[in-house]
C-alpha cells in the first residue's frame, strides 16, 4: 500500500516530542491496520487513510491526563491482568440514580477492591423498550436522566483518581430503529439505507433464516423485520427495533471508531463488544463468529491503539468452546483483537457443578478449551446481567458420561425450582420450544438458594465467589452479589420490562447498604485480600484444570515461576478430599503449604487435604 496522506493540517498545533509520537505509534501499528483491511474492503488504502486521520484527529485532541496515563499503561501493559484487579458492573441509575451519583459511590467502590468498573449502556437510547440501553439511539449523548458528556467525563477522573477504570459498552451489531441513520435511510437517503441490511422481498431472508438460530425466539423470533419506510425486510437479529448495521460498508467502520476515539478522549479505558460475534453475515453460517469479525475487530483495536493506547477491548462473545478463543487473538491476529472475553463457559459449569454436586462435566470442559494468549485474561463472573443460557456442550456431557439434553433440561428444573429438592430460585428466560431450551434469571443469592432460605447458600455464595476469584484472570461481580441481593419481586412492574425476566436479576442498590447477616460480604472481602497478593493469579499464568480425582472437587492448578498454586473447591453438601499426591505432583510439599484464603495450613489427615461442604482452599508453598 501507498503511505498515508500528510497529517500537518491536523498535527501541526503539536509539540515536537508529541508529533515524534505519534509517527512512532504510526511506525509501528500501521502493518496491523493494514493487514485487517485488507479482506474487509474493495479500497482498504482509502479506509486506512481515513482512519488514520481519525486517530490523527482524536490524538491532538486528548487530554494531558490521558497521555499521562497512555504513556503509564504502555509501561505496563498488564495493567488488566493483574492479581489486584477486580471488577464490577452496574447499571448507573440502579446502582447511584445518575453519572454524579456513581461519582459519589465511587468511595464504596474502592473499598470492596473494585479497579474496574463496567456501567451498562448510558449512550441516549431510544424510549424504552430499549433492550436495557442495547438500542442506541445516538452515539454522542448520554442518556438525559443519566447526565451529560460532561458528567462523564467528570465521572472518568473521579473513578481514575481512585484507580478505577471505567468500561462501557459500544453496541456494535445494531442500532435503534430511530437512530439518525436509521431515520435517514427510512427518509430514502441511500448512503444511509447502505448503513443496514434491507431485503425488498423475503428471498434473501428466508434463504438466510434457513440457517439461524434464534436469540429471542420468545419475545422477537425471526431475524428480520418488515419496516414500511424502508419498504423492505430489516436484519434484527435481536429485537425489532434494533436494526443490525452493515459492517462491509467501510463507513459504518469509520462511524464506530470515531465514537471509540471520542469516548476514549472521555476517559473511558476499557470497550465492551457487545454482541461482537453476530456483526458479519455469511449466507448458509449461523452468521456468527465469521473472521472478518476478526478482522474489524483489529482495525478498531489498532486505531485505538495509534491514538489512545491506555484502552483495552473486551469481547462479549457467548460462544462455542471451538469459537471463543478467536476473539482473543489466534494465528495471525493474536495480541491483535481484544485483550478480554468472557468465559461464560466457566460460569455456567459453576452453576452446573452445584446443582450436580459434581465437578467432573466441568473438568472435562474446561480442560478442552485451549490456553487464552498470555497478553489476555477472562472475564470470570458468576453471573451478569444477561440470563445464564446451558452452553453445556454434547461431547463434553458424553464424555462425562451424562445426555447434554437431559443435563441442560435438569439445569433448567433445577434453577427454576422445580426439581424436587432444588435451592435454586430463578425465571425462565426465552423458552424454546423447537430446541428445548429454557435460559434462566436470577441473581447470584437467588440462583444459590438464600432466597429458598437454604441454610448452605451464604456457604455456596462464598465458593461461587472463591472459583471466580480463583481462577485468574478478571473477576466481575455483578452489583448487589457483594450483598447476597434476592430477584427483585417488583421486577415485572415497570414499563417494557414484563416480557424481560431478566429485569428480576438487575435490582437496586439499596443505600445504606444492608447488614452483612450471612458473612456474604465479609467472605468475598476475604478472597479480594488473598487475591491482591497472589501474584500466582496473574492473568498471563494459564489455568490448568486438572482430572478431578474426588468427583465433588474441582482442581485448577496454575503454575507461576514462583511455584504452583492449587485451587481446589468441594462443590458438594458433603465433606470432600485432595489426595496429597496432587499436591506432590505439582511439585507443593503438603506439610509445606498455606491456604491463602485463611492464611493457615490446610486440614490434613489420611494423605489428603480435608475440604468441609463447598469449602474452598487456594493453596501455595510456605517456603
Ligand atoms: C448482549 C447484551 C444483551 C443484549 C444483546 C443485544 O448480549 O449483553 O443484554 O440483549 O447484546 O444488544
Amino acid at each position: 500500500m501507498q503511505p498515508t496522506s500528510p497529517l500537518d493540517d491536523l498535527l501541526a498545533g503539536l509539540p515536537t516530542h508529541r508529533r515524534q509520537l505519534f509517527e512512532a505509534r504510526l511506525e509501528r501499528w500501521l502493518p496491523d491496520l493494514e493487514a485487517a483491511l485488507v479482506p474487509l474492503y474493495a479500497d482498504p488504502a482509502e479506509v486506512r487513510d481515513r482512519l488514520v486521520r481519525l486517530a490523527a484527529a482524536a490524538f491532538a485532541a486528548r487530554s494531558e491526563e490521558l497521555h499521562a496515563l497512555d504513556l503509564r499503561r504502555s509501561l505496563a501493559p498488564d495493567w488488566f491482568q493483574r492479581p489486584e484487579m477486580i471488577g464490577y458492573a452496574a447499571y448507573a441509575d440502579r446502582f447511584a440514580g445518575d453519572l454524579a451519583g456513581v461519582a459519589d459511590r465511587a468511595g464504596y467502590l474502592e473499598d470492596l477492591g473494585v479497579r474496574y468498573l463496567h456501567l451498562m449502556p448510558l449512550l441516549t437510547p431510544r424510549p424504552a423498550p430499549n433492550d436495557g440501553g442495547y438500542a442506541v439511539q445516538d452515539h454522542r449523548s448520554v442518556r438525559p436522566d443519566l447526565g451529560t458528556i460532561e458528567d462523564l467525563r467528570a465521572l472518568t477522573g473521579v473513578l481514575r483518581a481512585r484507580g478505577i477504570s471505567l468500561c462501557l459498552d459500544l453496541v456494535l451489531n445494531h442500532v435503534a430503529r430511530e437512530h439518525e441513520w436509521a431515520r435517514k435511510a427510512q427518509a430514502g437517503d441511500p448512503t444511509y439505507r447502505d448503513y443496514f441490511l434491507v431485503f425488498p422481498d423475503r428471498s434473501l431472508p428466508d434463504a438466510y433464516e434457513r440457517t439461524l438460530p434464534e436469540v429471542f425466539p420468545d419475545f422477537a423470533p425471526g431475524s428480520f423485520t418488515w419496516d414500511d419506510d424502508v419498504e423492505g425486510w430489516v436484519w434484527t437479529t435481536f429485537n425489532h427495533y434494533q436494526w443490525d448495521v452493515n459492517w462491509a460498508n467501510p463507513d459504518v467502520l469509520l462511524e464506530y471508531a470515531e465514537t471509540i476515539l471520542s469516548l476514549a478522549n472521555d476517559g473511558v479505558e476499557v470497550f465492551r463488544l457487545d454482541a461482537i460475534a453476530f456483526t458479519w453475515k455469511r449466507m448458509g453460517t449461523d452468521c456468527q463468529n465469521q473472521p472478518e469479525v476478526h478482522a474489524l475487530t483489529q482495525a478498531l483495536r489498532t486505531v485505538s491503539r495509534i491514538a489512545a493506547p491506555a484502552t483495552v477491548f473486551k469481547a462479549e462473545a457467548i460462544v462455542g468452546p471451538q469459537d471463543l478463543l478467536a476473539y482473543l487473538g489466534q494465528g495471525e491476529r493474536h495480541g491483535k483483537v481484544s485483550d478480554l472475553a468472557y468465559h461464560n463457559s466457566l460460569m455456567v459449569h459453576v452453576w452446573s457443578m452445584l446443582a450436580s454436586r459434581d465437578a467432573t462435566l466441568a473438568a472435562r470442559a474446561l480442560q478442552r478449551l485451549a490456553t487464552p494468549p498470555s497478553t489476555t485474561a477472562w472475564v470470570t463472573y458468576a453471573r451478569c446481567h444477561d440470563d445464564i443460557g446451558w452452553a453445556i456442550d454434547d461431547a463434553d456431557a458424553a464424555r462425562a458420561g451424562v445426555s447434554g439434553f437431559g443435563h441442560r433440561a435438569f439445569l433448567s428444573d433445577f434453577y427454576t425450582g422445580a426439581f424436587p429438592g432444588s435451592w435454586g430460585r430463578g425465571l425462565v428466560f426465552q423458552e424454546n420450544p423447537a430446541t428445548g431450551d429454557r435460559r434462566i434469571s436470577g441473581t447470584l443469592a437467588s440462583l444459590a438458594g438464600l432466597e429458598a432460605g437454604d441454610p448452605w447458600a451464604p456457604a455456596r455464595i462464598q465458593l461461587a465467589h472463591a472459583i471466580v476469584l480463583g481462577f485468574g484472570g478478571l473477576p466481575v461481580l455483578w452489583m448487589g452479589d457483594e450483598l447476597g441481593l434476592l430477584n427483585d419481586p417488583g421486577w415485572a412492574s415497570e414499563p417494557g420490562h414484563a416480557d424481560d425476566s431478566r429485569w428480576a436479576h438487575r435490582p437496586r442498590m439499596p443505600w445504606p447498604t444492608p447488614e452483612d447477616t450471612h458473612g456474604i460480604n465479609a467472605g468475598l472481602r476475604t478472597l479480594v485480600a488473598a487475591r491482591r497478593d497472589l501474584p500466582h493469579l496473574h492473568a498471563s499464568t494459564p489455568a490448568q484444570v486438572l482430572d478431578p480425582r474426588d468427583r465433588a472437587v474441582l482442581l485448577i492448578a496454575r503454575r507461576h515461576p514462583l511455584g504452583a498454586m492449587l485451587g481446589a473447591y468441594n462443590v458438594s453438601d458433603h465433606p470432600a478430599h485432595v489426595p496429597h499426591q496432587v499436591l506432590h505432583d505439582l511439585g507443593l510439599v503438603p506439610g509445606h503449604v498455606m491456604d491463602r484464603i485463611t492464611g493457615e495450613a490446610p486440614e490434613s489427615r489420611d494423605d489428603a487435604v480435608q475440604l468441609p461442604v463447598y469449602g474452598a482452599v487456594w493453596l501455595t508453598s510456605t517456603t
